[in-house]
Parts: structure tokens; sequence; C-alpha cells
């Protein structure tokens, strides 16, 4: 291990069970010096395992509803007195659609469903950070990154609106990462992560064709969820200070590929 996060202090939305790509960010946080409060949904605390994780790397659990800013008021100030001062990083690892869940097609929607996963996929994003900003939570030079797929750039039909709810939260990472920036230098980023099995990822239909798929796409092969939680901790790290608004393609070479070999070879 780099010491790389030594002395910071920090915030994790969105670790449900040892699958989650927040789990492996905060087991590598950890191992990396750092200290910070784990939050998810109160009933994703009670199903998953937060507790053990909280354990395992000397932390407390706030939970919060990322969709209301209540609980995130509530969130914020109460993680700077536990950690005692301002947050130098932030993830974001959240998301939620209903209508995949319930099996509605991208053509036939229910737009209740559709208006509940935007604001728990996409619109959180922007009351964490109006909260944090607000409150003047973050220290200069401080780093808030969250997931995205490449959905939200290319059509993969059966990712369904959670397309529209990623496109929608990266340039929420530009729009508010340039006031974040220009007020308090605090830089914000997505990353665009490969499939990954946990439980958001398998939720989506035709995931294990999917994986697959990208797999042989990518030069490099699809980035687990430990090599994700590496690329989190050094766009927390005081490494990557000038890097942000950005979109960073975390997936072995998938997005600029047009066939690969592999591929190929399935149709020849
Ligand atoms: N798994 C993949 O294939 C993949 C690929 C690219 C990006 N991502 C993104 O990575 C992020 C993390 O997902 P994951 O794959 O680790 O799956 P996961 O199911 O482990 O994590 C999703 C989390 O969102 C939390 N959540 C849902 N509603 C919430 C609410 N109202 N308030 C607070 N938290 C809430 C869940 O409790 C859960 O912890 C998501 O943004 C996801 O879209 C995943």
């Amino acid at each position: 291990m780099y010491n790389l996060l030594k002395g910071k202090k920090g915030i994790i939305f969105g670790a449900l069970n040892t699958h989650s790509i927040a789990w492996k960010t905060a087991e590598r946080a950890h191992e990396e010096g750092a200290k910070f409060v784990l939050t998810n949904a109160p009933v994703s605390i009670r199903m998953g395992d937060l507790e053990k994780l909280a354990k395992k790397t000397n932390s407390q659990i706030i939970p919060a509803d990322a969709t209301s800013v209540e609980d995130l008021e509530n969130l914020i100030q109460k993680s700077m007195e536990i950690l005692g001062g301002k947050i130098d990083f932030v993830l974001h690892s959240i998301g939620m659609s209903v209508n995949v869940r319930k099996a509605k097609l991208y053509t036939d929607p229910s737009y209740d469903f559709s208006q509940k996963g935007w604001d728990v996929s996409a619109l959180s994003f922007h009351k964490m950070m109006n909260v944090l900003y607000h409150k003047n939570a973050m220290n200069e030079w401080g780093s808030i990154v969250a997931l995205t797929y490449m959905a939200a750039q290319r059509v993969f039909p059966d990712y369904n609106d959670m397309a529209d709810n990623k496109a929608y939260l990266e340039s929420i990472a530009r729009s508010f990462g340039y006031f974040f920036g220009r007020d308090h230098k605090v830089r914000v980023n997505t990353i665009s992560q490969s499939p990954t099995p946990t439980t958001a990822g398998t939720g989506v239909k035709g995931f294990d064709g999917f994986i697959e798929y990208s797999e042989k796409m990518s030069p490099l092969g699809n980035a687990t969820a430990l090599e994700c939680a590496d690329y989190t901790i050094s766009l927390f790290s005081d490494l990557t200070k000038k890097v942000t608004l950005q979109n960073l393609f975390h997936d072995g070479g998938f997005s600029n590929m047009g066939v690969s070999d592999a591929v190929m070879k399935k149709f020849e």
C-alpha cells in the first residue's frame, strides 16, 4: 500500500455487500490510511452487510436516503463532527431504476418509476454536492467521484432509462464541478466503469451475455470492482489534483473499440 490517503477524511455512499464497488473502495481507502463515514439508504442498511464493513474499516454508519436533502444535511454535518473537520473525498456509488426492476420496457415506462429512478441515480448527485457546497464542507483540493456507464453516450438497449440517468449524472459532474472548482478548489469527476457483477449490475436484463461480450471486446478485458476502487483511490489522492469535469473511462479499452478478433470469430 502507498499511504495515498493518509490523513484524509471521506464519505462513501453505496456499499451494500462485498460485491459493491463502494465496498471495495472503502476497503482500499482504509488500506491507504483514510478515515471515512459509510452511508446508505436505511432499507439497504437493513438488507445488506454494511455493519461488517464498518467494523473492518473502523468506520461509523450514518443512514441517509440520497434523495432527501434533509438526510444529506444530517449526514454531512454529523460526518464532519465524527471525522473532526471538513471532508477530502466523497464517493457517489448509487444507482437504481424502478423501470428495470419492474421489467418495464424503455418504450413503455411508468413515468412515476422514471422519476424515482432519476431522483435516486442522478439528481441525488446534485443534492449531495449542493449540501456539501453550501455547508462549505469540502477541504480545498478535495475530490468528488460518481460512478457511471457508457450507455450515457452509446446505445445499450437493455440499460433502459438508466442510460438517460447516467447522461444527466455526467452533466451534473461538469456543471457543479465548475462551481466547486471555481469557489472551493474541489474536483468533480465521473468514472465510467465496465459491466461488473454487483447487485445493481446483475439486475440489468441480459447481464451475463453482455459482460462476456464486453470482456471479448476489451483489449485489456473488463475492469473489476477492485480495479475500479484502485482507480477511484487515485482520483481521491493528491496525485490527480488538476483532473476535473471529466468522464473517465475505466473499461479495459471497450469505449474506443469498433470490433475485436474475439468477437469477429463468433461470426466467421
Ligand atoms: N455494476 C455495473 O455493471 C456498473 C457499471 C458501471 C457503473 N455502475 C455504477 O456503480 C454504482 C454502484 O453500483 P454497484 O454496481 O456497486 O451496485 P450495488 O447494488 O452494490 O450499489 C448500488 C447502491 O445504491 C444504493 N442506493 C439505492 N437507492 C439509494 C438511495 N435512495 N439512497 C442511497 N443509496 C441508495 C444501494 O443501496 C446500493 O448500495 C452505481 O452508480 C452503478 O450504476 C455499475
